[in-house]
C-alpha cells in the first residue's frame, strides 16, 4: 500500500492500487470493483491495521462533485476515526484538482447497517440535500389502494398478461421500441432472470404493446417497480394495468410484504401519491461544499 502512518490511529491509509484490490474488494460494492476492473477512474483510498484491511472508500467524479459510491468500516475498527481519516485524504486529493467543488453521498436506509451513516456524515459536515420529492419510497402491498380507487378506470377492451405468458422476442421489440420512446428501462433486460415475471405485465391494446410494469429486485432486495410506461399518456391504460399487478402481487404475496418504487419525475411523483398513502423515503444525499486552500 502507497500509504502513510498515522500514529495515533494506527492504521495506514493509501490508496488502492489495482493490484490491492482483491485485498480490499470485500469492503467494496460490488459495482465499484468491477469499475475498477474495467479501468474506470475510480479514486479508492483504504486503511490497514496490523496487516488487515479493514476500511474502503471510493468514488468517482462528475460534473464538479465527487461522488462516494461506497464508503464501508468493518464493524471491529469503527469510532477508530478510520473513516474520518479515509474522508480527510479523500480531501487532501481533491484539493489539488480543479473544477471539484463538493462531495456527496446517497445510500438509502434499507440496510440497517446504513444508520451509521448519517451521524457520521453530519459529525464531518454533510448536510441532508432538498431532492423535492424524487426518491426512492417504500410501502406495503396492504398500504396500496384497493379497487375503490380503480372501479371507474379499468377498461375491458385491454388485454393485460403477464410477463410470464409473453414470448421472449415480444418482450425484446417492447424493450427496443419502449426505450426509442425515452421509457425508463430496468438496468436489465424484460427478459433478464432478475424480472419477476408473474408479477411484471404488459398491456395489449389491437394486437401491440402499448404499456408495461416491471418488478425485479433491484432495491435492496425488495420487490421494487422499476418501471412503469405508457406509449399513450391515457390515464386509462395505466390504471387498468396498476389495478391488475396490485391485485396480481396482493395474491402472490402476504399483505406486509415491503415494496419499493423509484421517482424520477412528477409524473411518478403523482402517481405514488395517488396510490400510496403514508409511502417512505429510503434514499438520502448528503452533500458538503469543498473549500479550496490556496
Ligand atoms: C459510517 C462508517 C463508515 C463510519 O466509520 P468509522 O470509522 O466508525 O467512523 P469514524 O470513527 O471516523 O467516526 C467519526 C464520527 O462519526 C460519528 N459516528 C460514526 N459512527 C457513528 C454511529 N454508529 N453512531 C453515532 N455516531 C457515529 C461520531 O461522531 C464519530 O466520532 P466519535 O467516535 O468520536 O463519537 C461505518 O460505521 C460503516 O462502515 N457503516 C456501514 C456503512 C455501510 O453499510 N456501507 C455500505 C454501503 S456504501
Amino acid at each position: 500500500m502507497n500509504g502513510e502512518q498515522n500514529t495515533e490511529q494506527v492504521f495506514q491509509i493509501g490508496s488502492i492500487r489495482a493490484k490491492q484490490l482483491d485485498l480490499f474488494a470485500p469492503l467494496l460494492l460490488l459495482a465499484v470493483v468491477d469499475a475498477m476492473k474495467r479501468g474506470e477512474p475510480v479514486t479508492a483510498i483504504g486503511i490497514v491495521k496490523e496487516g488487515i484491511a479493514c476500511g474502503a472508500l471510493a468514488g468517482y467524479i462528475e460534473s464538479g462533485c465527487f461522488h462516494v459510491a461506497s464508503l464501508y468500516v468493518t464493524p471491529d475498527y469503527r469510532r477508530a476515526g478510520g473513516a474520518g481519516q479515509m474522508l480527510s485524504k479523500l480531501e487532501q486529493i481533491l484539493q489539488k484538482m480543479d473544477g471539484i467543488w463538493a462531495m456527496d453521498m446517497s445510500f438509502t436506509n434499507l440496510d440497517p447497517d446504513n444508520a451509521s451513516m448519517i451521524p457520521f456524515l453530519e459529525h464531518y459536515g454533510f448536510a441532508l440535500t432538498d431532492d423535492t420529492g424524487y426518491n426512492i419510497y417504500t410501502f406495503t402491498l396492504e398500504q396500496l389502494a384497493g379497487d375503490e380507487l380503480f372501479e371507474k378506470e379499468a377498461s375491458r377492451s385491454l388485454k393485460i398478461v403477464p410477463f410470464a405468458k409473453v414470448a421472449d422476442d415480444i418482450l425484446h421489440m417492447t424493450q427496443k421500441h419502449a426505450f426509442e420512446k425515452g421509457a425508463p428501462v430496468p438496468e436489465g433486460t424484460l427478459t433478464g432472470q432478475e424480472i419477476e415475471k408473474e408479477l411484471s405485465h404488459v398491456v395489449i391494446k389491437d394486437g401491440e404493446v402499448v404499456a408495461f410494469a416491471v418488478f425485479d429486485r433491484s432495491c435492496c432486495g425488495v420487490l421494487s417497480l422499476c418501471s412503469l410506461w405508457s406509449e399513450e399518456s391515457n390515464p386509462i391504460i395505466l390504471f387498468s394495468l396498476l389495478k391488475t399487478v396490485i391485485t396480481r402481487a396482493k395474491e402472490l404475496y402476504p399483505p406486509k410484504t415491503p415494496i419499493a418504487l423509484q421517482v424520477i419525475n412528477d409524473r411518478s411523483l403523482r402517481l405514488i401519491e395517488a396510490i400510496v398513502s403514508d409511502a417512505k423515503k429510503v434514499s438520502y444525499t448528503y452533500e458538503k461544499a469543498l473549500v479550496k486552500h490556496d
